[in-house]
């Protein structure tokens, strides 16, 4: 197995790429995969003047909810690139059910690959999708390459608490980061622990429902469905736990 694969199912707290060919079904029930599109829409009309020639990209956009709910309320561009076909055919279907299949397009491909030829765009996002494009400091200088100067990126991504364990950046560690790379935090919002404690609740209820089913139509496999509902409790756990989930909104500096 690849480190992509292996980076894919990680993505999706997936703890075996053997699990890959069932995330489809497992998450049918869920549109949004990760970040919150209202977060995203609130921060770009906050800081960033947009309009219909304005071009974003939705790196790993997963089943395209931010980028088809962009689209329908700020009526600019939008390119989503995911590596699961599957998801990529539901972001179609949903911008064509919005009504905005002509400001959208979606392509199946992997981001490694398209942040090197993805060039030139005023916001780049990158949704809830971890270490898929190397460490911080790496994921953010190739985020870089793909917005004009003065352009925007958008991250969904977290903030170690004080004394945990976790593996994610302090808030302090990250700004010394933007800093030696030259962007500029211009805004953040954290997730409520209410709000992000009703989503796992009822994010969890669709995973389990799907999980159950496949454990009854492939009971040798069990183990691997069992597996992604304790993976999926345990993130959860550290996301209420050990990490403050935050949308952060980045300036690349003219510098
Ligand atoms: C947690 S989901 C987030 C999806 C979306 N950004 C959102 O916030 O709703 C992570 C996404 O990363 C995608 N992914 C993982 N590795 C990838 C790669 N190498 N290239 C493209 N997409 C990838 C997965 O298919 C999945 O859709």
């Amino acid at each position: 197995m690849s480190t992509v694969d292996e980076k894919l199912a990680k993505s999706l707290t997936a703890e075996s790429t053997e699990l890959i060919p069932y995330l489809p079904y497992l998450l049918q029930d869920l549109w949004e995969l990760g970040s919150s599109p209202q977060d995203m829409i609130d921060l770009i009309t906050k800081h960033a003047s947009v309009s219909r020639r304005t071009r974003l990209l939705d790196l790993a956009c997963g089943k395209g909810a931010v980028s088809v709910n962009i689209a329908r309320t700020l009526g600019c561009s939008v390119k989503g690139i995911d590596i699961l076909p599957e998801f990529i055919e539901f972001a179609r279907r949903k911008a064509a059910e919005y009504g905005v299949d002509a400001l959208c397009e979606f392509e199946v491909g992997d981001i490694n690959q398209a942040v090197k030829s993805e060039t030139n765009y005023d916001i780049a996002i990158l949704g809830a999708v971890g270490d898929v494009l190397g460490s911080s400091e790496k994921t953010i200088s190739l985020l870089k390459n793909t917005v004009k100067p003065g352009g925007y990126i958008l991250i969904d991504d977290g903030y170690a608490k004080e004394q945990s364990n976790s593996h994610c950046l302090t808030r302090d560690a990250w700004l010394e980061l933007f800093d030696a790379a030259r962007v500029t935090l211009v805004d953040e919002i954290l997730i409520t622990d209410d709000a992000l404690s009703s989503l796992n609740v009822e994010q969890q209820e669709c995973i389990r429902k799907r999980a159950n089913e496949l454990k009854e139509r492939l009971p040798r496999k069990a183990y691997l469905f069992d597996s992604y509902i304790a993976s999926q409790q345990a993130e959860c756990d550290e996301l209420e736990n050990e990490i403050s989930g935050v949308t952060l909104l980045l300036r690349v500096d003219d510098r």
